[in-house]
């Protein structure tokens, strides 16, 4: 028997349509490889935060204390909901970045957050299938991280309809996507809207005016609207106009239609990517009983819970164990800030020189915030082509192309490139 004979509808789907050679992970690979052969070549395919001897920026509290687990904690089995101790902190640790008068309202308008085993992946994955079905719209950025396909269209089948975020200039604009939002509304049918700030590839997010235009529109939307709002790099914003903490707050108590799922994990808020531990908080447009808040909650829970059961507990009990110790939470908040320093950095050079230069073919896009600088490439030339030739100069990137969408466009990892490369990398980029 053929082994493809065994495979279901959607075993077939999957294996025609995802690629694990293509995209950021095979660039990733032919990065790595290349850089064994050519002596400086800087690699800035990874969107993790890297030390200048390239290993990964870790949290030395959060590592002590895993070697002081007991067996118990780190072996045994996690409540499905997630450890109580630790989601009650965790909802804490995510209020306290919002501007005070927002956390009250938040707090109300929103549930205690369920774990995900499998960081915001699985996050995007149990919110999709619980509240999208096969050929429901989900509004998705043209710029957009990769997976997004692979989880919400190759994976759960919705209908992908884009939006375009970022004007030809580099600017964010969000008049594409509310006009995108009034289409569907004369359908009168569900829609799914994803957003993602700060935005990978591109490395925007939002001022608060700029989001106006959105909230203004969510306001009186008359169609039910679930947002999936991916805040995979939350807190990471390095200009001073714009929103440094995640949208969450502005997008409950707007409007009863309006359902958003925030979707957020420790990969990136704690630099503890291979942990795999996503977090899921339903956040609502009016105030909400008790009883609803538990139960919608509860359902999150049966949904992960029929997926991969219960998340990873040790990293769960780290955190509930430094977050309830006061000194070792400021520790961790330092080495944070550490950790967040050393990106601002590096983000702090590449602006400065993408602001003084310019090219031919492609236009920096309006970064201020992330882990990544965008490019967006003219039109008559390939961001894969020109991948190659970078590539071939000494510098790994990630181009981003898709000729249906209009997508063409580099995305350069500064989290990943020591200081004292970026402009060597720069340079390799610009001459091009
Ligand atoms: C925008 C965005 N969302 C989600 C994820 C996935 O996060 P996790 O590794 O926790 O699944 C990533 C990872 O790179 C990302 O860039």
């Amino acid at each position: 028997m053929k082994f493809s004979s065994f495979l279901s509808t959607k075993g077939h789907h999957i294996d025609d349509t995802v690629d694990l050679k293509k995209g950021t992970l095979a660039w990733g690979i032919r990065a790595k490889n290349k850089a064994k052969t050519v002596p400086g070549f800087i690699n800035a395919t990874i969107g993790s935060a890297t030390d200048d001897d390239g290993s990964l920026l870790i949290l030395p509290t959060i590592k002590k204390e895993i070697n002081e687990l007991t067996s118990d904690q780190l072996f045994g089995y996690a409540n499905v909901r997630g450890q109580k101790t630790f989601v009650k902190h965790w909802k804490e640790d995510t209020l306290s970045t919002f501007p005070e008068k927002l956390v009250e309202r938040t707090d109300q308008l929103s549930t205690l957050p369920v774990t995900t085993c499998g960081g915001l992946t699985a996050g995007l994955s149990i919110t999709g299938q619980l509240f999208l079905e096969e050929n429901d719209s989900l509004l998705v950025p043209v710029s957009r991280w990769r997976n997004v396909d692979n989880i919400f269209f190759r994976n759960l089948n919705l209908r992908e309809e884009n939006y375009r975020l970022i004007t030809k200039e580099g600017k964010l604009c969000f008049e594409n996507l509310v006009e995108k939002i009034e289409e569907k509304e004369k359908t009168g049918k569900k829609v799914g809207i994803y957003l993602n700030f700060p935005n990978n590839p591109s490395g925007i997010s939002p001022s608060f005016d700029q989001l106006k235009v959105l909230l203004e529109k969510l306001e009186e939307v008359k169609t039910s609207v679930i947002i999936f709002l991916d805040d995979a790099y939350e807190g990471y914003v390095f200009e001073k106009n714009v929103i440094n903490h995640s949208i969450f707050p502005y997008l409950v108590d707007l409007n009863d239609n309006v359902l958003t799922a925030k979707i957020d994990g420790i990969s990136k808020r704690y630099c503890a990517y291979g942990m795999r531990l996503g977090l899921v908080t339903l956040g609502f447009g009016k105030h909400k009983g008790q009883e609803l808040k538990e139960q919608s909650r509860e359902l999150l829970a049966k949904a992960a819970r029929t997926i991969a059961s219960s998340s990873p507990r040790g990293i769960q009990e780290v955190l509930a164990k430094i977050f309830s110790d006061e000194e070792k939470k400021q520790q961790l908040l330092r080495e944070k800030k550490q950790v967040f320093d050393i990106i601002e950095s590096r983000y702090k050079l590449t602006k400065e020189i993408t602001k003084k230069n310019g090219h031919p073919y492609f236009t920096s896009v309006d970064f201020n915030s992330g882990f990544f600088c965008y490019f967006i490439v003219n039109d008559n030339k390939s961001a894969s082509a020109l991948g190659e030739e970078i590539l071939e100069k000494g510098l790994g990137i990630v181009p981003f192309e898709n000729k249906d969408t209009g997508l063409n466009g580099i995305r350069m990892a500064f989290c990943s490139i020591k200081r004292e490369n970026i402009s060597r990398a720069l340079d390799i980029l610009y001459s091009t």
